[in-house]
């Protein structure tokens, strides 16, 4: 491969949709040209964004909501660089690191309570396999309750507890013991509860498909 990878890469921008359509998701690529979305996108700052032609966009969709401090924030950039150019030893797993130590003090210290520790997780879909896993393993219990138009992932468990039909459909038996409830339905949800089967409720405060947000005196 080429030493300067940035050119290597430049070099095959021009081929970035046929690779995709070829390769990756043809769908994606024919629902992109339709509906004009089908840039070349050379730069991003913030919350925007800037194509090959030199047009600016706002991109409010975030890459589904991750660019918290917008994309390349001059501080993450230095922390990184700082860290590639260290050659840390990450990984090493039998061992405890100082960064995710003092990730999980930070955390715990704003987050307040009685919540003490931490467990850390790659992805939000891995997070809610997890929470699955301690509730159904501390309380012996076995359902999840979960709300109508929910949205909590895409692996086997998160798909589960996935309030639309349109994503569960077409993959065969899911996790068994999981129950729907309508969404600011609190009568519903004191019934599940009420029968003490279930291990943990678990809900978005704000539901990224439907957009409705918890009534007062719901949670
Ligand atoms: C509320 C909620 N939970 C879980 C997920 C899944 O996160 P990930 O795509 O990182 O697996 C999402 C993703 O949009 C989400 O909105």
């Amino acid at each position: 491969m080429n030493r300067d990878f940035i050119a290597w890469l430049a070099q095959h921008d021009d081929r970035a949709y046929d690779l995709h359509e070829t390769h990756v998701n043809p769908a994606f690529v024919k629902m992109l040209k339709t509906i004009g979305f089908d840039k070349h996108y050379v730069r991003g700052e913030g919350a925007y964004l800037w194509d090959d032609e030199g047009n600016k966009y706002l991109d409010f969709l975030t890459g589904w909501g991750v660019f918290a401090v917008g994309r390349n924030h001059p501080k993450v950039k230095s922390i990184l660089k700082q860290v590639l150019d260290r050659d840390l030893p990450n990984l090493v797993r039998m061992n405890c690191s100082t960064l995710s130590g003092l990730v999980a003090e930070k955390l715990t210290r704003h987050i307040g309570g009685d919540l003490t520790q931490v467990f850390f997780c790659n992805s939000g879909t891995e997070t809610v396999e997890a929470a699955i896993k301690f509730a159904r393993c501390y309380t012996g219990r076995q359902d999840v309750i979960y709300c109508d138009h929910a949205f909590h992932g895409l692996t086997t468990g998160s798909l589960s507890i996935n309030g639309a039909d349109f994503f569960r459909e077409r993959f065969g038996n899911l996790m068994p013991g999981t129950r729907k409830v309508p969404f600011n339905d609190l009568s519903a949800l004191e019934r599940e509860l009420a029968s003490k089967k279930a291990a943990a409720f678990i809900l978005e405060p704000v539901q990224g498909k439907s957009c409705e947000v918890v009534h007062d005196g719901y949670l």
